[in-house]
């Protein structure tokens, strides 16, 4: 039920927050260990490599996947789009495990991943939002998104559970493995920051209808930039965009503007910068400024630590590896503005299906 709400989508980012908090209590115990399932844990440290297979919007929470299980636990980590993967399996370690990615647990594309990888004899997670689904019937562990139905086509708060849901998994395995990574990350309470970080964000719905009016109804390009974990949130946020409202869309790793892209950019065309990772944040800026020198009209996504006067949107200071929570919130709300202010269908986008059962 979408209450007072006009569309699903408004009412699905602003439950965002909400999510968050939801995920700490499932997952955590009163001592603020994480409860994971014992076979489930042992598994994982078998691993000498973890396979994250999505379609999507969630293969994009797989790619940020990646830097969490690298960075908390130390263990290789591949995010795979299931179609290819599936007909153009790379050669893999010595002990892979499997984890899929889907909000509506019947991806097709990622279910015949799964049927293959099953009769290899390899063992595998589901983190989904749909219990009883069949990948999560189908994979040898499940864990739930707990994130409520998602009912508009365009994927929100699934992304930020399935990124939360990798990070509860990510810290478990390390603090397994013995890393220092994982056992001084405050997890449950980076959440509780990550929450209000969104909050302050859905706060300020005014401020991205501007943006959304000001500098993207009337495009037909736009482009979301960033490095690394920042990269990743880009092609996420370009996605939100082009589903919605039909706006061509790229997200690009800023260092690779110059080697293509930048062709594409004319007067006022929309370049946003997404700035979270303090290794990287004077190269994106870089980067923009040279878009911004061909006329492109440039915004910045900044978390406040690396913010400065002239940045658009200052995102809450949070722990680096889970700025995507924050970050892909903006994107989120400039797309449905756009979408809303062309007069378009935001919740039931041409051309898509929610849930894609046919390969
Ligand atoms: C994007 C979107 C799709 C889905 C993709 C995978 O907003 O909704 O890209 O993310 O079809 O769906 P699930 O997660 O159900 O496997």
């Amino acid at each position: 039920d979408k209450g007072t709400y006009p569309h699903y989508m408004l009412k699905e980012i602003d439950d965002q927050p909400a999510v968050m908090r939801k995920l700490v209590q499932t997952y955590f115990n009163d001592a603020g260990e994480i409860d994971l399932d014992s076979d489930l844990l042992a598994d994982l440290k078998a691993a000498d490599r973890l396979y994250i297979i999505a379609a999507g919007t969630s293969y994009h929470a797989g790619l940020v996947g990646e830097r969490l299980f690298e960075r908390l636990a130390k263990i290789p980590t591949e995010a795979h789009v299931a179609s290819e993967f599936a007909y153009n399996t790379p050669i893999l370690s010595a002990k892979p495990f499997f984890i899929f990615l889907s909000q509506s647990g019947e991806t097709a594309d990622s279910r015949e991943v799964l049927t293959n990888i099953g009769e290899a004899g390899y063992h595998s997670l589901t983190i989904t939002n749909v219990q009883n689904s069949t990948l999560s019937r189908e994979a040898t562990y499940t864990m739930l998104l707990e994130a409520g139905p998602e009912i508009a086509v365009a994927s929100t708060k699934a992304y930020t559970a399935q990124i939360a849901v990798e990070a509860i998994v990510a810290k478990a395995l390390g603090e397994a493995n013995g890393t220092d990574a994982a056992s001084q990350f405050e997890l449950a309470n980076q959440l509780g920051l990550v929450a209000n970080g969104i909050q302050a964000l859905v706060d300020q719905k005014e401020v991205f209808e501007k943006i959304a009016q000001d500098n993207f109804v009337d495009q037909h390009d736009a482009f979301y930039i960033g490095r690394g974990i920042d990269y990743a949130v880009s092609l996420e946020a370009s996605l939100k965009l082009k589903e919605i409202t039909y706006i061509h869309s790229e997200g690009v790793a800023a260092g690779e503007l110059k080697h293509g892209p930048i062709a594409l950019i004319e007067a006022g065309t929309p370049v946003i910068g997404l700035i979270t990772q303090s290794k990287t944040a004077s190269l994106t800026r870089s980067n923009l400024a040279e878009t911004a020198a061909r006329g492109s009209h440039i915004m910045t996504i900044v978390s406040k630590s690396l913010a400065n006067v002239h940045d658009d949107i200052i995102l809450e200071d949070v722990d680096e590896t889970l700025a995507p929570l924050l970050t892909i919130i903006p994107a989120q709300l400039i797309s449905y503005y756009t979408s809303l202010l062309k007069g378009l269908d935001v919740d039931k986008p041409r051309n898509l299906a929610k849930s894609v059962t046919v390969q």
